[in-house]
């Protein structure tokens, strides 16, 4: 690491204190505040923030010195980087050339219609986010969907209902029991 970039790790720590910074500022340690390496760091900045804002592009525009207009760029084109807070759980559906062909239109449809939300939307009670993608690069298992991180090929528009129904009524009595307990 050259000087300049060891003095900026300690004069330009997140002022809101918020110690997600932190665990940032590790992986663009890790990865010598490389340009490169600006994929990377998104990456860790969506996992640790569950969504990218501004000011998050801003502050690794300036510790990788990457031009913003660049780090908006990428930020922007790949499909897993999202700019809104996504719902407790969240799924995921391929709408690639080979996934449309099988039919993943409908499981959007489908999901849409039973959970009352847009694609690219998130519930007014936060349990769930319907999310879009292009190819997701399993396109012999079309169509593919991801629930909360799992993938499952070949799916139905009957079945991801029924799971997706599992995982929110799950996080619904999880808030329940929250609830009671006070
Ligand atoms: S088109 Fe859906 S995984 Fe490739």
């Amino acid at each position: 690491m050259t000087t300049s970039q060891s003095t900026n790790t300690k004069t330009n720590e997140h002022p809101s204190g918020d110690e997600r910074y932190k665990t940032l500022d590790r992986t663009m340690k890790l990865f010598n505040y490389e340009k490169d390496a600006l994929l990377e760091v998104l990456n860790s900045a969506q996992e640790t923030f569950g969504y990218l804002t501004e000011d998050l592009l801003i502050y690794i525009s300036k510790h990788l010195s990457v031009p913003m207009s660049q780090v908006y760029g990428v930020a922007t084109f790949y499909h897993m980087f999202s700019f809104e807070p996504l719902g407790e759980n969240n799924c995921i559906i391929c709408l690639g050339t080979a996934c449309h062909v099988k039919g993943a239109d409908r499981i959007v449809e489908a999901l849409s219609g039973e959970f009352k939300v847009g694609a690219g939307e998130t519930t007014p009670d936060g349990v769930f986010s319907l999310t879009t993608a292009r190819c997701l690069g399993s396109c012999g298992l079309a169509p593919v969907v991801v629930l909360n991180g799992e993938v499952r090929g070949k799916e139905t528009p009957e079945g991801a209902t029924r799971r997706v129904q599992e995982v929110v009524e799950a996080s619904w009595s999880e808030r329940q029991e929250a609830a009671e307990a006070g």
